[in-house]
């Protein structure tokens, strides 16, 4: 009998190796005696014995496509019958390479369903992580930790979503099952139990006024509500705690709604204003400050489309730069994030400062439109153009921040910034790279506004060659507002 003690934590590798060893030395799954070292300490104790070599009459291992993507997700369930499971189906591979279309074979059926419970697993950790901002911000990077509570070993199979979806800041997700990492460039999963510190933060108060926007009692099965959110993931969920009173007050409030039901909100998002604008109002008017002013723009309800957006992307940046640079509307990513140039175009234009030279933090970045403009397709959002009456209503937002920050250099980033700055419909191509006397438009005179792309023009030209040339005029463009600002400085 061969006894092999394996970690046990989700690392496809460590069955792999092993089973490979034991299968091309012709040894049964009969033979071997697959054993769970959960325990780091008693793993180290109990090592790997040496397996036998290769057969060399025998012929080399072979197994479907398919089997490989099971075997990753099955060792990732807890069951502790899952290697000698996996290792079974291998050795029955050897003899009947269709095994695995035999959808009613025992062992077929049983990897099946634990490759099901792994991805449910996973697809949960996707919705019910909830991160909380953790102080120490790096080089412009927020920092955020999340405590999760997987059944099974999902966290190094599911981070690449959350590098994918919060590329933008730093984050790591701790869970009794294993850490992931993200710091910009690297994704790290440790297998490791992680540490839960257990803290609350303000984050917990905006999901409690989110779940309770979206919740709609008159779509309420409590049933189905707990098969898609398990009570044992609420404990981590700063939400949960509003379910029994929610619950509690449907029918009365189903009744409410149906009797407003012709001013009804569209959308959860209105609901979100609405908790906004029932905040103490800010003082604005008393303070004069750009901060007082954010506050305020946070209730905008200028134009409709507060009404789908998540919330409104103030800019940010030196109070007191010399160079303010003004996209378009905030993106997908800026809109979830609250802060402008997160997403891919922010990529690109902190790209293009650095090579120039020009820090970020000494800027001060904002939108024309304040809130994301979009067409939902599916699952996605598709940005859409604002159009001219939703710039002329945003202008309101920009002239105060130009008023507050009073900067040298306004940076015109593509035709819609340059349409709201000078209610000039020329296209961009025609005013590109020339720097412009401000006297002439709606703002202060002694400013210069200096036209340029969009670096979201770069993101979509098709051709790589077109694509670096561009990039060099834009990083050109930079470059020359950088020379500006330092004859502005002395
Ligand atoms: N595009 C913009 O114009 N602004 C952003 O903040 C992000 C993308």
């Amino acid at each position: 009998m061969w006894t092999i003690p394996l970690l046990a934590r989700g690392d496809f590798s460590e069955w792999r190796d092993a089973a490979r060893a034991l299968a091309s030395a012709g040894i049964s799954p009969r033979e071997v005696d697959w054993r769970i070292k959960g325990d780091i300490e008693l793993f180290e104790a109990s090592t790997m014995p040496e397996l036998p070599p290769p057969d060399a009459a025998a012929a080399p291992l072979v197994v479907p496509q398919a089997f490989l993507p099971l075997a990753e997700a099955v060792v990732c369930h807890t069951e502790p019958g899952r290697f000698h499971l996996l290792y079974r189906l291998l050795w029955r591979l050897q003899s009947d390479r269709r095994l695995l279309e035999l959808t009613a074979d025992k062992d077929v059926a049983w990897a099946r369903l634990l490759a099901k419970n792994v991805a449910r697993d996973s697809h949960k950790m996707t919705a019910f992580v909830r991160f909380k901002e953790i102080a120490g911000e790096a080089e412009g990077r927020r920092r955020f930790f999340a405590w999760f509570e997987p059944t099974h070993f999902v966290v190094a199979r599911t981070a690449p979503f959350f590098r994918r979806r919060f590329a933008d800041m730093d984050w790591i997700i701790a869970t009794p099952k294993g850490t992931a990492s993200w710091d910009g460039e690297s994704l790290i999963a440790d297998m490791r139990p992680g540490e839960n510190p257990g803290h609350g933060d303000p984050t917990d108060a905006l999901w409690r006024t989110y779940y309770a926007s979206i919740f709609n009692p008159a779509r309420l099965k409590t049933k189905a509500m707990q098969a898609e959110m398990p009570k044992k993931y609420w404990r981590n969920l700063p939400e949960a705690s509003l379910i029994p009173e929610l619950i509690a007050n449907a029918e009365a409030n189903v009744r409410a709604m149906a009797e407003r039901a012709a001013s009804d909100p569209p959308t959860f998002h209105y609901r979100l204003q609405e908790a906004a604008q029932a905040m103490p109002p800010a003082n604005f008017a008393e303070a004069g400050t750009l901060e007082g002013l954010r506050e305020e723009a946070r209730r905008c309800t200028r134009c409709p489309l507060h009404c789908t957006a998540t919330q409104t992307v103030f800019g940010e940046g030196r109070e007191t730069a010399t160079m303010m640079m003004v996209g378009e509307q905030p993106g997908d990513h800026e809109d979830l994030a609250g802060r402008p140039f997160v997403g891919p175009a922010g990529k690109v234009l902190d790209g293009v400062l650095k090579e120039a030279g020009l820090a970020r933090e000494t800027l001060y970045l904002t939108n024309a439109v304040k809130h994301f403009k979009y067409q939902p397709r599916g699952k996605r959002r598709i940005h859409e153009k604002p159009n001219r009456g939703e710039i002329d209503h945003c202008r309101w937002w920009l002239t105060k921040e130009i008023e507050f920050v009073k900067p040298k250099i306004i940076v015109a980033l593509g035709a819609t910034a340059f349409y709201a700055l000078t209610g000039d419909r020329q296209p961009l191509s025609h005013v590109r790279s020339r720097p412009i006397s401000m006297r002439d438009a709606v703002m202060e005179d002694n400013v210069v506004l200096y036209p340029t792309i969009h670096p979201s023009f770069l993101l979509r030209l098709p051709d790589e060659a077109e694509r670096r040339r561009q990039r060099a005029l834009f990083l050109e463009d930079i470059r020359d507002v950088g020379h500006l600002a330092k004859g502005f400085l002395g």
